[in-house]
């Protein structure tokens, strides 16, 4: 049975992972960079690159002893092409380039996206297209119809922010630290979602797109209240003032929760439209980190037995990113293979055919 070597570094994730075409994962490792970045809330692109190019080869060394294996036992090597930070896509790409050269093995140029689109079919084998997939991460927020490998219609898309950036920037605010999206859950769980006012851009438009950036303005608004308002009933600094006339009435807890709600509001209303529109579907898929949130699952497959659908969202692991899906991407297109020419994208659309939105061109 074959079996691909994966390899991932188009964000602050270095991965390398062993999948056989059975479905097996034979062996993946994962070094998050976290640490590196917290200082900064978010991915320095200069960091993140130099990072993957320490990292990189010794984790693949790595994987494959884990799995007792060599390069003459694999069948293809799939790295990420893009879309992505460039430095570090450029790492993987090379390397996978390096190691295919070396092994006389075909490389295969994987989309992350593309990783990320047919990673349930790794979890679950019975996933059959066409299905709908919510792909929402750091980077991307959209909605695809999944026809089959390398079939992909765009349905919507965010015209600003992606809702992990919305959650990461929340976690800024609220001085949660990064990466943000679990912080900002986990807060979420101790608060009021009725507390803060919110807007839920989009919401009811016959437009099909996702947009974030008003919602995350108004985090901050209600953030700079509260702490006004506690910065005024501090003792000494204005006798006048009293925490009681000055209370705006919420914790951060309530921020965290009614941010969290406004955007699962926005989420399950696009979805349902996208859900009208896409014609028969097997199931309502997520993908992509932001999937890793417990209460957005919970929307989701409520969401999808109001459709009648099966709600499919892989195990945690291959929702945010790894080299699993990637290897997983090669395993799906075996038998092809990629000149070693082959350029590091920053860009690199999965549905070349969708129409460009406004705001268009902000993220990756
Ligand atoms: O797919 P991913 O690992 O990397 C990208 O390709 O972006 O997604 C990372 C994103 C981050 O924005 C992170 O804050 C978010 O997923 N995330 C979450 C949760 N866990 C991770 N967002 C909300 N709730 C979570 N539990
Ligand atoms: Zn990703």
């Amino acid at each position: 049975m074959r079996i691909v070597l994966g390899i991932e570094s188009s964000c602050d994730e270095t991965a390398a992972a062993l999948v056989r075409e059975d479905r097996v994962l034979l062996a993946q490792r994962i070094a998050s960079q976290d640490e590196a970045h917290r200082p900064y809330g978010g991915v320095v692109p200069e960091i993140a690159a130099r990072a993957h190019a320490e990292r990189l080869a010794p984790l693949i060394e790595a994987t494959l002893a884990d799995a007792g294996m060599t390069l003459a036992d694999v069948d293809a090597i799939a790295a990420t092409a893009g879309p992505g930070l460039i430095g570090g896509v450029m790492v993987g790409l090379v390397t996978g380039k390096a190691l295919a050269m070396a092994s006389d093995k075909p490389l295969i140029a994987v989309n992350h996206l593309e990783g990320h689109a047919l990673s349930p079919r790794l979890a679950d084998a019975t996933l059959a297209y066409p299905y709908l997939l919510l792909l929402v991460s750091g980077g991307h927020c959209q909605i695809l119809l999944v026809e089959g490998v390398g079939r992909y219609r765009r349905l919507a898309t965010t015209i600003d922010d992606a809702l992990g950036e919305a959650f990461d920037k929340t976690a800024k605010l609220l001085g949660l630290g990064y990466p943000g999206g679990p912080a900002v859950e986990r807060l979420a769980a101790k608060g009021d979602a009725r507390k803060v006012p919110l807007p839920r851009p989009l919401l009811g438009s016959a437009e099909p797109h996702f947009s974030f950036a008003g919602l995350k303005s108004a985090v901050m608004r209600a953030k700079v209240a509260l702490d006004q308002s506690t910065q005024e009933s501090r003792p000494g600094l204005d006798p006048a003032s009293t925490a009681e006339d000055r209370d705006v009435g919420y914790t951060d807890a309530d921020i965290a929760a009614s941010f969290q709600a406004a955007a699962i509001a926005c989420l399950i209303d696009r979805t349902r439209r996208a859900l009208g529109h896409c014609g028969p579907v097997t199931a309502l898929v997520v993908a992509g980190g932001v999937a890793a949130n417990q209460a957005i699952r919970t929307a989701l497959e409520a969401l999808a037995a109001e459709h009648g659908l099966p709600f499919v969202a892989p195990p945690l692991s291959l929702c945010t990113d790894n080299a699993a899906m990637i290897a997983w991407a090669g395993v799906e297109r075996l038998g092809q293979s990629d000149p070693l020419d082959t350029p590091a994208r920053p860009r690199w659309p999965l549905d070349p055919d969708a129409v460009a939105v406004r705001g268009a061109g902000v993220k990756a």
